[in-house]
């Protein structure tokens, strides 16, 4: 499965990378509003080492506009996901990305009709938020099963990533239903690689190690 970051902080994304464990980073408005750096410039320096795909957000709300900004966006550099809003608009605008061979990735999926949609127009990527199905009393995870099984029904390509994951049951869940990608805030994916028994594993073979002779 691909592993994603859903942040625009530089140093986060650095960390993973070095580890040569990321795929690819997604971004909305409101995580680059809250890196409080330009826009373009952000995605900007992510793209200058991240070579998987990199997901930036159009915010007008009009196919015409939608076309025009994800145009520019994809300029920055080739490995530019133009994220669009699963409304009408967005899907006429993700239409048109297909036909010129620019990728999508189509969010705010909370149905698995609009994901069969979303795989209609062509869509490269479809984003299931599971979290915030989950506050409102669904299960997200259920979501993530069923895109699954609708999509391998008709052969559809477009890759499901999980996103809005909370948590390492979350994570561990999208992986098992047949997810193709997550991506997880920072503190998420810290969280995976903890173990109590690990750390208390380790401990005790450096202690023991101590006794060895070479
Ligand atoms: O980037 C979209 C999604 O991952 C947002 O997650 O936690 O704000 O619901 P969250």
């Amino acid at each position: 499965m691909n592993l994603f970051l859903d942040t625009a902080e530089i140093a986060e994304i650095k960390k993973v990378h070095d580890l040569g464990l990321l795929d690819g980073i997604t971004t909305n408005p409101s995580i680059i509003a809250k890196s409080g750096r330009k826009f373009t410039e952000v995605i900007k320096e992510i793209t200058s080492f991240v070579k998987g795909p990199v997901s930036a957000e159009v915010l007008s709300t009009d196919s015409a506009n939608m076309i025009k900004e994800g145009l520019e966006l994809a300029s920055i550099a080739e490995n530019v996901v133009i994220k669009v809003p699963l409304i009408p608009e967005g899907l006429k605008a993700v239409v048109e990305f297909t036909k010129k061979g620019i990728r999508t990735n189509v969010t705010l999926c909370f149905t698995a009709n609009q994901a069969l949609l979303a795989a209609k127009a062509g869509a490269s990527y479809i984003s299931p938020f599971i979290g915030r199905l989950d506050d409102v009393g669904y299960d997200g995870l259920d979501l993530i099963s069923e895109i699954r099984e609708i999509y391998d029904n008709y052969g559809y390509e477009t890759e499901i990533l999980a996103a809005s994951v909370r948590n390492p049951i979350h994570f561990k869940e999208v992986a098992l239903r047949g997810a193709d990608c997550a991506t997880l805030p920072y503190s998420v994916f810290e969280m995976l690689f903890k173990h109590p028994l690990t750390d208390i594993g380790l401990s005790k073979f450096l202690e023991d190690a101590k006794k060895l002779t070479w």
